[in-house]
């Protein structure tokens, strides 16, 4: 049976536009859910005939509770694996620990350099000649988990923080969808900190 794909998105969503574009993850997306009822990336998903469903994190008493609603939500949808596409919170242990090994971030910045939630201008700022982008699993620690992609990118002397933005986007729409082919595939081996992304015809 194909693997029922949830997207959380709390933004623009153009992540999340190039996996419904994706010829093999866009047929996968069952749900788009986000933490925001103004975040753009519901529009795109309900104009794509995705579900679509918010849940705010002011409508529960503590994070703890939040995350517990997002698990029922994804449970009750019968969701196999979750794509973090912008989704603006920490997942916290519970949603985690549903889905092991199952859910996949993006990140704009090659980890474990420039965690957070500003690392694209943190490595402006630092003074970085290369910096990237990272698709990881999610464990338990803030942009952490074992990496499934990644890929650099030259930062140039004239850079700033929007030319900047623009490549790192380039390089997301690119390798985020491949990353969450293979995850809806079945195609990841991890191996401690270490995954393995079968290809197509070893998966075969
Ligand atoms: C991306 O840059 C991603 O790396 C970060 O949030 C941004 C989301 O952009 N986690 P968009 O909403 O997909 O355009």
């Amino acid at each position: 049976m194909e693997a029922r794909l949830a997207v959380l998105a709390s933004g623009t969503g153009t992540n999340l536009q190039a996996l419904m574009d994706d010829p093999v993850v866009g047929s996968h997306i069952a749900l788009v859910a986000s933490d925001r009822p103004d975040a753009m990336a519901l529009e795109r998903g309900r104009g794509r005939g995705i579900e679509t469903a918010t849940l705010e994190r002011k409508d529960f008493p503590d994070r703890a509770a939040h995350d517990r609603a997002f698990r029922e939500l994804l449970g009750s949808k019968g969701i196999d694996c979750v794509a973090l596409a912008g989704y603006m919170r920490i997942v916290g242990p519970e949603l985690i620990r549903a889905f092991p090994e199952r859910i996949v971030n993006l990140h704009p910045a090659l980890l474990p350099a420039f965690p957070g939630m500003r690392s694209v201008a943190d490595a402006l700022e630092w003074g970085v000649k290369v910096t990237g982008v990272t698709v990881h699993l999610v464990d338990e620690e803030v942009d952490h988990g074992p990496i499934v992609a990644q890929e650099a990118l030259d930062v140039r002397p004239d850079d700033d923080l929007d030319s900047l933005l623009a490549r790192v986007h380039e390089v997301e729409h690119r390798i985020f969808p491949a990353a969450v082919r293979a995850l809806v595939q079945g195609r990841l081996e991890v191996k401690g900190r270490v995954v393995h992304v079968l290809s197509e015809e070893d998966r075969a």
